[in-house]
């Protein structure tokens, strides 16, 4: 005979935090977002945490290079996307990685001989305006000079002329030597009133870049992630179809953490496949898997996965429809509550610490701040981050205001990307798990996020907390009936066009 749990199946928005006290110490600027991503002993910390408890979704429509990038630089990460070629991922992979060592490997490079129009498509295609000019026009060659926008005016100089006639040509450059550390590089940067400073092999061959705007962002940015070795740490989806070719490509191309991206991941498949990846890697890759909805579906791949972290929420997403289509699912804070209680089950036992993602469905600031004080350690989002600046989809506008699109995994436009980049027919889809739509623009995600987390650190401070932990410890939450929500909003009140306008 069939099982039906006890109670319903519940969701953020039916959830109230209820104030403890505040005292003097807890103000918002000594709060700490710091977030466990791998699993860790009780009384030790965990070998990654996120400055920020927040990472984007492992979808084309959100998680790309900008994204990796943007979201690193806040303090949380971009779970690039894994439906497109190992070779693609690893690829962006790869840039997020480069893109602030410090020391930068140059992407972008013409040989001297080059004219000012081929320098010109390249400087549009990737959105760049200072190039090392090598002889041979590789990231590695002799250095020869280099060229920027400031140096040619398009509507002036004839397009036709050559890249070497004018450039900055290497007597004239102020380098720096192979050695060099980047703080002495910066002081360069600052005494000549450069913008890139080459740093020059013992021979003369270019080994890498160290801009001004890296300096500039560090010092905009210090919750940024990054490695040991000063990178930006870079995420990615990965799937258990082809992870023997994948992880090892996105390894090379130096990520940090994977997260198997499925909507149901208490499966045998996951199982095999993250052992697998731990034997190969051991604790130098991290490892989520997911996503589960109950406390067996976190034991199985906590105990026999032996995972770093599990992910939360099946049907929930704003663009899913699994729950109409398959019949499974669940409300995303009842699931989240479920495993997170068996998640500290597993402590007292264990002694091990599981951080627990909660997934998708979380449609305002409130929600990511009730996920979090019901004990998600980090939340991953796809919408919130599809209505940004840096998700890799173009602007279109739609009756005067500007919108991106934004698509589910389980759509057929998800499908379509990958049956013609591939090459080769795919069978269509028997039935869609995601739909295909627009969000509006919001902005860029530093914008967006300091909104969001400005407002976790206030309910925090009410909360009596300085750290997530506290957080969670001092949660109290109260059911909503449909007439508090009610009382919530505004009432009697009449608005201007203006106030119309709220995101959340
Ligand atoms: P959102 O933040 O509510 O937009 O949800 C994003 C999450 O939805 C992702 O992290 C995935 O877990 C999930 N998801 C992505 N694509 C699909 C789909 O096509 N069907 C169902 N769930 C999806």
């Amino acid at each position: 005979m069939s099982h039906v749990l006890d109670g319903f199946s519940r969701t953020f928005s039916e959830y109230l935090l209820i104030p403890r006290l505040t005292k003097k110490i807890h103000m918002t600027s000594n709060v700490s977002l710091l977030a466990p991503v791998a699993k860790f002993k009780k009384g030790e910390t965990s070998r990654l945490q996120l400055n920020l408890p927040v990472v984007s979704a492992s979808m084309q429509a959100v998680s790309g290079v900008d994204m990796g990038v943007a979201l690193a630089r806040q303090g949380g990460a971009a779970f690039v996307f894994c439906s497109q070629t190992i070779e693609a991922q690893a690829a962006m992979i790869s840039k997020i990685k480069l893109h602030k060592a410090g020391f930068v490997k140059s992407t972008l490079n013409v040989k001297p001989g080059a004219t000012l129009r081929e320098l010109l498509d390249l400087m549009r295609r990737e959105g760049h305006s200072t190039v090392a000019v090598t002889s041979d026009g590789s990231p590695t060659g002799m250095f020869e000079g280099i060229i920027t926008d400031n140096d040619f005016w398009e509507f002036e100089d004839d397009l036709s002329s050559i890249v070497s006639s004018h450039m900055t040509p290497k007597e004239k450059v102020i380098f720096g030597e192979i050695g060099i550390g980047l703080r002495s590089a910066n002081e360069l940067l600052h005494k000549h009133k450069k913008e890139a400073l080459p740093i020059l092999e013992k021979d003369g061959k270019l080994n890498s870049i160290v801009f001004k705007k890296d300096y500039v962002a560090h010092k905009n940015n210090p919750l940024e992630l990054l490695d040991n070795e000063k990178r930006l740490v870079a995420a990615a989806g990965i799937n258990t179809h082809d992870y023997e070719v994948r992880l090892p490509a996105l390894m090379e191309a130096g990520v940090d953490i994977v997260a198997f991206d499925s909507s149901d991941g208490f499966s045998e498949y996951q199982r095999d496949a993250a052992l697998w990846a731990r034997e190969k890697y051991g604790d130098s890759i991290v490892i989520g898997a997911g996503n589960v909805v109950s406390a067996e579906g976190f034991r199985y791949l906590a105990e026999e996965a032996k995972v770093d972290f599990v992910k939360v929420g099946i049907g929930g997403g704003s663009i899913c429809i699994t729950r109409e289509q398959k019949g499974i699912g669940r409300g995303q804070a009842s699931a989240l509550l479920d495993v997170v209680a068996e998640r500290n089950r597993y402590l007292e036992e264990t002694g091990i610490y599981i951080p627990i993602c909660s997934d998708g469905g979380l449609a305002n600031d409130t929600q990511i701040i009730i996920a979090l004080a019901m004990g998600a350690d980090f939340v991953m989002m796809g919408r919130y981050f599809a209505m940004s600046d840096e998700s890799p989809t173009q602007k279109v506008t739609i009756k005067n205001s500007i919108f991106k699109p934004y698509w589910g995994e389980g759509s057929n436009r998800a499908r379509n990307w990958q049956r013609y980049s591939e090459g080769k027919t795919v069978d269509g889809l028997l039935f869609e798990e995601g739909i295909d739509g627009y969000v509006p623009v919001i902005g860029p995600v530093k914008d967006m996020l300091s909104v969001t987390i400005g407002k976790l650190r206030s309910t925090m401070c009410n909360l009596g907390s300085l750290n997530l932990k506290e957080f969670t410890e001092n949660a109290v939450l109260t059911l909503v009936s449909g007439q508090s929500i009610v009382e919530g909003g505004t009432s009697n009140i009449v608005q201007d066009e203006s106030g119309s306008g709220v995101r959340t």
